[in-house]
């Protein structure tokens, strides 16, 4: 192996995967089955395009998927059991399963390809099964054996995280959709070819988002998450507390707080950070932006305007240019700024965890 691709798949994995070093990384390649590494290419590709939705999804949340989230976690002595932790898991797994999954659908890998194992079977009222349906399983397995291969450990952390990981996999299967094309004569569509295939990326991070808003976190004997890897912390699986929980994200510990700077939780604080000033065409949510990032953390709103030169009044000309003249634009911008010579009394009633 090259040193690139091992690095390529150390970052993916070692953000995928909170608790394991990039000494471990490469060690798990090195060890891991040799059959299997035409895929990590692509592993890592998937694990970093779970990241990138990550930064995605909390772009403008107080916590907002920091590299150093990803990176602090891999001491042992810091690794984190937070909501966030379950949502970087779960979109990490989820991500390495997709891609896979993709890659099987566009005849990339010789061990797998479209499932058509249905095909030509009668799926419900006036459509047959055709077509490429996306091959989850192949992904499923795949994902499941690099990333949850990773968790060594059988204490209550290990289990969350392999818990986590599964919720994101099933995420990807509870998002995919039935497509049909029509058949019949002049396009009567009395029988259509349907296939099962994988939603957008996007869509499937809007579901674990929502997973996240909804985590649900197992009261445990805090000791004992303490204890770390010690082999004394058992821990049952999260279904034997709650029935249905397989695809719920779950979480140990409470968040820290997300306002303030704490270097040795790698929190960054949430000053200095750009925010969302009130828009016409803005969720709830999103008007309270400043107010969440700023002012409920003990912050001020700057507005700060700056000119910035774009392309504009654009025409076509025969044939065949474009002509643009530039425009200078006024464009705002609002950032949470220390408050001068206030003390940082913190807003009540806020959440940390937002
Ligand atoms: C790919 O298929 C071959 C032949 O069926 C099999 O021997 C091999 O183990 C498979 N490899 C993987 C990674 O599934
Ligand atoms: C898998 O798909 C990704 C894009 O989704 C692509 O960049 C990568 O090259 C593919 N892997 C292989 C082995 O073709
Ligand atoms: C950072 O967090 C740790 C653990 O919660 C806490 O003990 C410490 O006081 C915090 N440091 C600061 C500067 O807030
Ligand atoms: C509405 O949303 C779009 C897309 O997010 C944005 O480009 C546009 O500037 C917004 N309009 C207003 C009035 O805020």
């Amino acid at each position: 192996m090259n040193e690139r691709l091992i690095l390529l798949v150390a970052v993916g994995i070692c953000y995928a995967t909170l608790r394991t070093s990039a000494w471990s990384v490469n060690n798990f390649l090195m060890t891991g089955p040799k059959a299997y590494l035409t895929y990590t290419t692509s592993v890592a590709l998937g694990a970093q395009s779970g990241i990138d939705e990550c930064k995605f999804q909390f772009a403008w949340e107080r916590w907002n998927c920091p590299e150093s989230a990803l990176q602090i976690s891999t001491h042992n002595r810091l690794r984190s059991a937070t909501r966030e932790t379950s949502f970087i898991h779960a979109i990490s797994s989820a991500g390495v399963m997709y891609t896979i999954t993709k890659n099987c659908s566009m005849g990339d890998f010789e061990n797998c390809s479209c499932d058509e194992s249905n095909n030509g079977k009668t799926g419900g009222h006036g459509w047959i099964w055709g077509g490429c349906s996306d091959n989850v399983e192949f992904g499923e397995r795949i994902s499941k054996l690099f990333v949850d291969g990773l968790e060594k450990g059988k204490d209550a952390r290990a289990l969350m995280n392999l818990h986590n990981n599964k919720a994101g996999r099933l995420a990807v299967r509870a998002t995919m959709k039935r497509t049909c094309k029509c058949h019949g004569i002049s396009g009567s569509c009395s029988i259509q070819t349907c296939w099962l295939q994988l939603a957008d990326f996007r869509e499937m991070g809007d579901y674990l988002k929502a997973k996240y808003n909804q985590a649900l976190k197992m009261e445990m004997d805090k000791r004992r998450i303490r204890a770390g890897n010690s082999a004394e912390s058992r821990w049952a699986p999260a279904e034997a507390f709650y029935p249905s929980a397989e695809s719920e994200l779950i979480f140990l510990e409470e968040s820290p707080d997300y306002c303030i700077r704490n270097s040795s939780l790698g929190v960054y604080g949430t000053e200095g950070r750009e925010c969302l000033q009130s828009g016409r065409n803005m969720s709830q949510r999103e008007r309270r932006n400043c107010g969440r990032l700023c002012m409920d953390c003990g912050l001020r709103v700057e507005e700060r305007t700056t000119e910035a030169v774009s392309s504009c009044n654009c025409k076509f000309q025969w044939c065949c240019t474009v002509r643009c003249d530039q425009c200078w634009q006024v464009v705002t911008k609002y950032y949470c700024t220390h408050a001068p010579g206030s003390s940082r009394a913190r807003a009540k009633g806020s959440s940390s965890a937002s």
